[in-house]
C-alpha cells in the first residue's frame, strides 16, 4: 500500500509506478477520458475556475483539499482505502477464509458484470447533468452540482482501475465501452433505466442525488462488504465521496420546502396556484417528484427474488448493508424473507399473497429495505422543516410496489399506499401522483440562471451556510471572461 502519490499524472495511491504495465495502460486511457468530459461534461462551464474539493489522501480525516480549478484539470485518481493484511470473506459459504487479492476464477464474469454495472452509473449521471449549469439557481449551487459531476468522473476512475488491473484485455474493452454508451442514446444506452432519464430541471437534480444517488450508496455499501478485497477498499473510499452527493440532494430539496413553507405563510393559504404565482413550487408537486424519483430508484435494487443475489452473497462477492456489525449468521443458509407476492385475481387487480422466500434469494429486497428506511429519515427531516414553520402538511414516500418498472410489481398497479388497484384507476389519479406535463412545464419555467455571487433564484431558499466554512454568497465560480457569453447563452448577463 503505497501513500497518495500527488505528483503522478494519475494521482494514485496504489504504487502505480511500479507497474509500468497498469500505468501505460491507464495513461492510454486518460485522454479517451479527458475527451468524453470535454464532450459530454458539464457543458459551457470547462473554462471557468470552480471552488472544488480533490482528495488528496485517504485518511478519515482532512482527506480534501480545496481551491479553485477548471474541471478539465481536476485531479482524477486512483484511491483505495488502505488494506487490512488480514481481511477475512465477510460472508456466504467462504466467510472467514482470507479476502481474495487477485479475482476467483469461478467467479470472474459475475465480479466484471457488478464493476462493469457499477462503473456505468457513474459517467451516465454526468451525462445526465450536463445542461443544469446553465439554469443553476446560485453559484453556492453550480458548484455543488461541479463538484458532484468531477467526483462521479472519478468514481468511473475507481471501477476503471478495478476493470484494468484484475480483468485483462476484457477488462480494458469494458473501460472503453463505458465511455462509448451514452445517457439516453436509442443505439447505446447505459445499462440501467433510471440512468437514462433525462435530468433537465434543478427539481429533478435534487431528487436524483437523494433517491438515485443513495440507491449508488448502499449497492457501494453491499460490495464494501466484497470478499473482493480491492472492490471493497476501492468502494469504502468512493462513500466517503458519495456523503456529500446526498447532503446537496437532501438539503436541496429541503430549501425549496422551505421557500414553498415561507410563501404559503406569508399568503396564508396553501393553495398551489396561489403559490406557484408567488413563484415558489407548491408541495404537491414536490410530493409528486418524490413519487417520480424514488419509484424509479427502487427499481436499481433489482429483483425481488433473485438467483443472482442469492449467488453473489454465496460466492462472497456482495454482503448485506454493514454484514460485520449487524448481523451474526454470515452464511445464511436458513431463514426466510416474508414478501408480498402480486398473483392474478381474475381482473387486473393483484392479490398480494405473503410468500416465504429463502434469505439468501431475497438479499435484493434485504438491501432495498434498508435504502427504504434511509429515505424515511430524509423525509422525516424535510416534515421536520414543515413542522419549525408550523405548517400541517406532511410529505411522504410512496410504498415500493407503487409504480415500478422492474421485479414482481411491474405490470401491476397499485396506489401510494401500496393497494393493490386497476390500470384503469391507476391512470384516472396518475395526475395527482406524478408529475404532470404542466408540473413540468411550470418548474422549467423557474429555470432561469442566478449566477451572481450573493444572489439566489426565487424558489428556493438560502442554504444556512456555505461549503468549507465559507458563506453561500461567497464567490464559488469564477467566469473566465474570454468564455462568457459562448455556450447556450446563460452567462452574458455577467458581463458589465
Ligand atoms: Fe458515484
Ligand atoms: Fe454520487
Amino acid at each position: 500500500m503505497g501513500n497518495v502519490d500527488l505528483q503522478a499524472r494519475i494521482p494514485n495511491n496504489v504504487d502505480l509506478k511500479e507497474d509500468r504495465r497498469l500505468q501505460r495502460a491507464l495513461e492510454s486511457w486518460q485522454p479517451d477520458y479527458l475527451q468524453w468530459w470535454m464532450e459530454m461534461g458539464p457543458e459551457g462551464f470547462q473554462a471557468d475556475q470552480i471552488y472544488l474539493r480533490t482528495a488528496v489522501d485517504v485518511g478519515r480525516e482532512g482527506w480534501a483539499h480545496f481551491d479553485y480549478v477548471k474541471m478539465p484539470e481536476y485531479r482524477w485518481g486512483i484511491f483505495l482505502e488502505p488494506s487490512s493484511p488480514d481481511r477475512a470473506i465477510p460472508c456466504g459459504d467462504f466467510a472467514g477464509q482470507p479476502a481474495w487479492q487477485q479475482v476467483p476464477g469461478e467467479w470472474r464474469n459475475s465480479l466484471r458484470r457488478i464493476i462493469v454495472t457499477q462503473a456505468d452509473t457513474e459517467p451516465a449521471s454526468v451525462e445526465q447533468q450536463r445542461l443544469l449549469g446553465h439554469t443553476a439557481p446560485s453559484l453556492y449551487d453550480l458548484r455543488n452540482l461541479f463538484q458532484v459531476n468531477v467526483e462521479e468522473g472519478r468514481h468511473l476512475w475507481a471501477m476503471v482501475y478495478l476493470l484494468h488491473s484484475y480483468f485483462g484485455r476484457d477488462g480494458r474493452e469494458e473501460a472503453e465501452d463505458l465511455l462509448r454508451r451514452r445517457s439516453g442514446n436509442a443505439d447505446s444506452p447505459r445499462i440501467l433505466g433510471t440512468f437514462n432519464e433525462p435530468v433537465e430541471d434543478w427539481l429533478s437534480f435534487f431528487m436524483f442525488t437523494t433517491f438515485t444517488d443513495r440507491d449508488g450508496k448502499f449497492q457501494l455499501l453491499a460490495l464494501a462488504e466484497s470478499g473482493f478485497d480491492p472492490l471493497a477498499r476501492t468502494t469504502r473510499f468512493m462513500l466517503t465521496e458519495e456523503a456529500h452527493h446526498m447532503f446537496v440532494g437532501e438539503t436541496g430539496v429541503g430549501r425549496i420546502i422551505q421557500r414553498a413553507a415561507d410563501v404559503m405563510n406569508e399568503l396564508k393559504t396553501d393553495d398551489p396556484e396561489a403559490i406557484r404565482n408567488h413563484g415558489a413550487i407548491d408541495l404537491p408537486t414536490i410530493q409528486r417528484y418524490i413519487n417520480r424519483w424514488f419509484s424509479s430508484s427502487v427499481n436499481l435494487f433489482g429483483g425481488e427474488i433473485s438467483n443472482n443475489a442469492a449467488t453473489y452473497f454465496a460466492a462472497g462477492l456482495k454482503g448485506r448493508y454493514k454484514e460485520e456489525d449487524r448481523f451474526e449468521d454470515h452464511v445464511v443458509v436458513e431463514g426466510i424473507y416474508e414478501m408480498p407476492v402480486p398473483h392474478q385475481n381474475g381482473a387486473d387487480v393483484a392479490r398480494l399473497a405473503t410468500e416465504e422466500i429463502p434469505l439468501r434469494n431475497a438479499m435484493n429486497e434485504i438491501l432495498r429495505d434498508d435504502y427504504i428506511g434511509d429515505c424515511e429519515f430524509v423525509v422525516d427531516r424535510w416534515n421536520r422543516i414543515l413542522e419549525k414553520a408550523d405548517r400541517p402538511e406532511r410529505l411522504s414516500l410512496p410504498n415500493r410496489r407503487f409504480n415500478r418498472e422492474m421485479g414482481i410489481y411491474r405490470g401491476w398497479s397499485f396506489d401510494p399506499e401500496g393497494n393493490p388497484i386497476s390500470a384503469i384507476e391507476f391512470e384516472r389519479r396518475s395526475a395527482d401522483w406524478l408529475p404532470t406535463a404542466s408540473d413540468k412545464s411550470y418548474v422549467k419555467s423557474l429555470m432561469t440562471p442566478v449566477l451572481e455571487p450573493g444572489k439566489m433564484a426565487a424558489w428556493i431558499a438560502p442554504p444556512r451556510k456555505g461549503i468549507d466554512g465559507k458563506d453561500w454568497e461567497w464567490e464559488y465560480v469564477r467566469f473566465d471572461k474570454a468564455s462568457v457569453g459562448i455556450g447556450l447563452g446563460a452567462k452574458p448577463s455577467l458581463i458589465g
